[in-house]
């Protein structure tokens, strides 16, 4: 990145921007982050020790306009990387105009404050999700290409897991058709949509990473809402059997932080072109659930998991993606199997858990 940018970053005192502020703040000329500390991210509501040091934290919510007005005063950013917003999957279904309200109004009002303040970026990430693709694209036993849509609370009742006669085919970005079957990634597309459209019109350039599920150091370990790797690892670092939903063959793509925080360096590195592209950024090999709960219960010698038959609305079956494409426009490759990663993640738990603060506690 050209060291006499100023960069803007929503939500970067998150999991995502405290990774990212690490690779990149110390070679920005500055690097301020709007962030609200949100209270189920950040507990107690303080600055984030990952966040390094260089960066400016601005303490804001991204849905008032006075937090815009107040921050665009002093800082004129050439890019903007968008992070901020309400993750919970599952939640979005019951909080659905809580998670609009944040990801969808969030991002309306930060455009109408540029429009205020004369504020045309250079370029804008956006820190999108493997969500928009809900359950993707699946191919007939005859190859027909299909858009199964939701399985429906009777289906899921009923243990019917999959969709008969279907294969599902990993997400690429340039083939597929976003169908999301969550609020959470409706909220994600809307977003995608607003800030196209007004790069669109404003000849400037913006970049959509959609995500897969991010996991490893850093990640929250109090927020019960996102963050399956980091639940599995406690449980089975307490010694307890796994639970697992369904028949444990749900299938994600775990990215590990390092793999993800380098692809918006490569991003940045990427010569920016007028419009919107949008890149898929995973590991490039799913697992099933119970693949990732064995390798986790296997590190910490637990015992095997079970499978409780339980399911949750809205969760996808299978959610992994090509990134090939990616690879080749960014010159950009995951470096870390999930293994190692889990490895890397396990170590970091147990620095966390052993610190005076939780010793404290548990005395
Ligand atoms: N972590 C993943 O697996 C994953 C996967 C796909 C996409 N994403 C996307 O990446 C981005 C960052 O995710 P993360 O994992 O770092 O999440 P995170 O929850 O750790 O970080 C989000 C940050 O946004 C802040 N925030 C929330 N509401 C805000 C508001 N109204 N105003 C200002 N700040 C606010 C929070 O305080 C938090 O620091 C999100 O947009 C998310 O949708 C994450």
């Amino acid at each position: 990145m050209n060291t006499n940018k100023t960069v803007l970053i929503t939500g970067g005192a998150g999991f995502i921007g405290c990774a990212l502020s690490q690779e990149l703040a110390s070679s920005a000329a500055r690097w301020v982050v709007v962030d609200s500390l949100h209270p189920q991210v950040h507990p107690d509501r303080v600055r984030p020790e990952g966040l390094h040091a260089s960066a400016e934290l601005v303490t804001g919510d991204i849905t008032e306009s006075a937090t815009w007005d107040g921050v665009l005063a002093h800082v004129r950013p050439d890019i903007v990387i968008h992070l901020a917003a309400e993750t919970g999957t599952a939640q979005s279904l019951d909080e659905a105009s809580r998670h609009a309200a944040v990801n969808v109004v969030g991002t309306t009002r930060m455009l109408d404050a540029f429009g205020r303040h004369g504020i045309v970026p250079d370029r804008i990430l956006l820190s999108s999700s493997r969500a928009v693709y809900g359950e993707g694209r699946w191919l007939s036993a005859a190859g027909d290409v299909r858009y199964p849509g939701q399985r429906s609370h009777a289906q899921l009742e009923r243990a019917a897991w999959d969709f008969e006669g279907l294969t599902p085919v990993p997400a690429r970005a340039a083939d597929n058709v976003p169908v999301p079957t969550s609020v959470y990634g409706s909220t994600k597309l809307s977003q995608e949509q607003i800030l196209a459209a007004w790069v669109g019109a404003r000849d400037t350039a913006l970049t959509i990473l959609r995500l897969q599920n991010v996991y490893g150091p850093g990640q929250s370990l109090t927020n019960s809402y996102t963050g399956i790797v980091s639940l599995f690892s406690q449980l089975a670092r307490a010694g307890q059997s796994i639970p697992i939903y369904e028949d444990g063959e749900i299938t994600r793509d775990f990215v590990f932080i390092d793999d993800v925080a380098a692809a918006f360096v490569a991003t940045l590195r990427t010569a920016r072109s007028i419009g919107t592209a949008t890149f898929d950024v995973g590991s490039g090999a799913p697992s099933t659930i119970n693949e990732l709960a064995r390798a986790i219960a296997q590190y910490h010698a637990a015992p095997e998991p079970h499978i409780t038959g339980a399911f949750r609305d809205g969760d996808v079956r299978f959610a992994a993606c090509d990134v090939a494409p990616t690879s080749a426009a960014l010159n950009w490759q995951p470096r870390w199997g999930l293994d190692a990663g889990i490895a890397r993640l396990q170590e970091w738990i147990d620095a966390q858990l052993a610190s005076p603060a939780e010793m404290l506690v548990a005395g």
